[in-house]
């Protein structure tokens, strides 16, 4: 018999944190450094161990515990958080002679003579999703996706999952961190193996799930699930690349004076950095690791589709700065896109929202970067007769812009006489109707408005992101919901009750719930976005906008005559036309009286000044650079909250918004004593004003 055994709780404290840093140790020799210490039976028995005690004693779990990796209930929705830094983008460039004017372009930045050589560490540039990490003392806090670069979605839960994410800084590691350093972020690429796609993917398919296409796409699935299991059930990993946010202002005594030294740091701070990273000393010296890597990215086993190319000097770094968007110091130099050769079996024809056809060349399924094309499209009938595809035909394929496969040439020389031309229908291949060729288009036209691809594609549109933003509603449920003849157009959604959404298969009460508060929520917008979501024929954004300036409701807009669209400025005979045309049609005339039925505000520029700002009437002026706005935007956004933007301060100035490094405006205005704001505080007024910035 054992006696038993005295346990005070500071020693099962001691015992805690040992095995804590003992496992995170070993998930940094597995996940990080890909070189496992002890077998996966050894971690098993620490991590039960360590999951025993905690369960015992409860109190003693803390933030930072590998056990925490997964757990936690699933989300209902994920939160937004703004970033501290914005989290820009790259500027990409595609051949060498633009890598040489990004080049140039730094020296006449920094008055450097043109040609010098400056030092870049070059870096793969990984095909996932970026994302942010924050640690506050040390500890891995709040996790949060780029989204629009200034707000994102908090998915630490997620995150946690990835196991070569560290949950706390150099626990056990000899990298420094200053106690001093509060809260630090570091940025980098979530991304999914090529390998892991395909399992995923096998998966899927035999329960009959839509498969992912690529691996970015993949990626940002699993990391976008709100139960916290299934990212876990995903494996994700993640390379780290930047610095965000950090405070003190110097890393708490750690000293980088390169770019590389950072990277250097994050490695022996725990993190996972791509081994790849390489300092080169000049231009020529970036050409060569890029040709190196066009071919070599091949056989990696996760994407890539370029080089990013770095100042490695961060003085100089800072000397550049960033653009609205992107850093000065930074560059995506792109690879060629992949291209291959597949074989037309059939073309089909896509019916879109506006009653286009689109033909498409149905391949013998091939992979390009990494994923199964099995369609590429043909574009219009003028691009077949262009390219002279025909049915059998052996054709070139590559993903354009790195998505939309499209076919780029024929093989002519391997026809064997068998191949088939292909005829544009000339009905509807979804309704029927003769389709219609307006003069002077290449497209042609499936006139029947209430064709079901139409339809479906129109309410898409509606609810899409720039239009009235109706999440949780896409194109299957759409689909389902318009051969259920539940809707037939935008404004039906409006009128859905749940038990019609449930009546769709494997919707659950609580998806149905979330897709009827998403509806109510969108029953107050822009009149310019519901505009544009109505998708008329020419009533792009722009239009909308101009349309929504000049006239304070819809009301107005489908009483007035020809010759008003005509008299605005930007908008030309045959958008006016086709207004004025929608506007009078029986379509409108339902669409109006349903607007009134279910409720729905639509905001006007004009109502939307009065209501909600604090610039009706007043100047405000812009100086110094900003970080989340472009000077476009902002001069926009000042509109839309009813103020005039300006460029000159003078006495009547009403308000100057300050960025980064002013010019004189700054000191006239404090010399006139004209109210100052800096971005944040314009920011502040805008996001409680309730507009979007775009
Ligand atoms: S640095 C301020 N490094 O590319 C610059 N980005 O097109 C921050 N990306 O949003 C980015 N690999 O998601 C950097 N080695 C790398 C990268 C990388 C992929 C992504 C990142 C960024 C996007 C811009």
């Amino acid at each position: 018999m054992s006696a038993p055994i005295h346990n005070p709780l500071s020693d099962i404290k001691q015992k805690i944190v040992e095995l804590k840093n003992q496992i995170e140790f070993h998930n940094y020799h597995y996940y990080v450094l890909d070189s496992p210490v002890i077998s996966d039976e050894e971690y098993d028995r620490l991590f039960r161990e360590l999951k025993k005690l905690e369960e015992e004693y409860p109190e003693l779990i803390t933030l930072d515990s590998p056990t925490q990796r997964v757990g936690g209930v699933p989300l209902e929705v994920f939160k937004k958080v703004r970033h501290k830094i914005p989290m820009h983008s790259l500027d990409n460039v595609f051949y060498e002679d633009e890598f040489e004017e990004f080049e140039k372009k730094i020296c006449r930045f920094l008055n450097l003579p043109l040609g010098s050589s400056i030092e870049y560490v070059c870096e793969l540039k990984f095909d996932g999703l970026a994302v942010n990490l924050t640690y506050e003392n040390g500890i891995f806090t709040c996790g949060a996706t780029r989204g629009d670069g200034i707000e994102g979605e908090e998915i630490t839960q997620n995150l946690k999952t990835i196991k070569a994410i560290p949950m706390r800084i150099n626990p056990f590691l000899n990298g420094t961190l200053s106690p001093l350093l509060k809260t630090i972020e570091i940025r980098g690429e979530v991304f999914m193996t090529k390998e892991e796609l395909k399992r995923l993917n096998d998966e899927r398919a035999k329960k009959g799930e839509p498969l992912f296409a690529n691996t970015r796409n993949a990626a940002a699935g699993s990391l976008r699930q709100l139960d916290p299991k299934v990212t876990a059930s995903r494996k994700l990993d993640i390379f780290c690349y930047a610095l965000g946010y950090y405070n003190p202002i110097s890393i708490g005594g750690i000293q980088f004076s390169t770019h590389f030294e950072f990277l250097t740091w994050l490695k022996e701070s725990g993190f996972k950095i791509n081994p790849y990273s390489r300092i080169v000393q000049n231009r020529q010296q970036v050409q060569e690791y890029w040709k190196e890597w066009v071919e070599k990215v091949k056989s990696l086993p996760y994407s890539a589709d370029g080089v990013v190319i770095k100042v490695n000097d961060l003085k100089l770094q800072e000397k550049l700065g960033a653009t609205t968007h992107a850093p000065r110091w930074a560059i995506a130099y792109k690879f060629p896109a992949e291209i291959k050769k597949s074989k037309v079996m059939g073309i089909s024809v896509y019916v879109g929202r506006t009653g286009k056809l689109t033909p498409v060349a149905e391949l013998e399924p091939v992979e390009i970067e990494g994923v199964t094309v099995s369609s590429a499209s043909l574009h219009n009938q003028d691009q077949i007769k262009r390219l002279d595809v025909r049915v059998g035909d052996s054709v070139f394929v590559r993903r354009a812009g790195g998505v939309i496969p499209e076919v780029v040439a024929v093989l002519k020389d391997k026809r064997t006489g068998e191949e088939q031309e292909f005829r544009f229908p000339e009905i509807c291949p979804l309704c029927e109707t003769p389709v219609i060729h307006p003069e002077g288009e290449v497209d042609l036209y499936c006139p029947n408005e209430a064709c079901q691809s139409r339809v479906e594609r129109w309410i898409w549109h509606f609810c899409s992101r720039d239009a009235v933003n109706i999440e949780h509603i896409g194109p299957k449920l759409i689909q389902r919901l318009v051969e259920k003849s539940l809707i037939q157009d935008p404004l039906d959604l409006y009128f859905l009750t749940k038990e019609q959404i449930l009546e769709i298969d494997r919707m659950g009460d609580k998806s149905a719930q979330n897709i009827l508060d998403e509806v109510e929520k969108s029953k107050h917008v822009f009149l310019s976005r519901f505009l544009y979501g109505l998708g008329v024929r020419h009533v792009g954004k722009r239009v909308a906008e101009l349309l929504s300036a000049h006239f304070s409701s819809l009301e107005e807009i489908s009483s007035v005559e020809l010759e008003k669209f005509q008299e605005i400025e930007g908008i030309g005979p045959e958008i006016a036309e086709s207004v004025h045309h929608f506007f009078k049609s029986q379509i409108a005339k339902k669409i109006l009286e349903k607007i009134k039925r279910a409720n729905i505000e639509l905001i006007s520029q004009e109502k939307e000044a009065v209501v909600k700002s604090q610039f009706t009437g007043k100047t405000v002026v812009f100086t110094g650079e900003l970080e989340f706005f472009t000077r476009h935007q902002a001069e926009k956004t000042v509109k839309e909250l009813g103020g005039i933007p300006s460029s000159s301060v003078n006495r009547q100035t009403s308000f100057v918004v300050v960025g980064k490094d002013p010019g004189s405006k700054y000191e006239k205005a404090r010399e006139f004593g004209v109210p100052i704001l800096d971005e944040e505080q314009f920011l502040k007024i805008v996001k409680e004003a309730g507009v979007r910035i775009s």
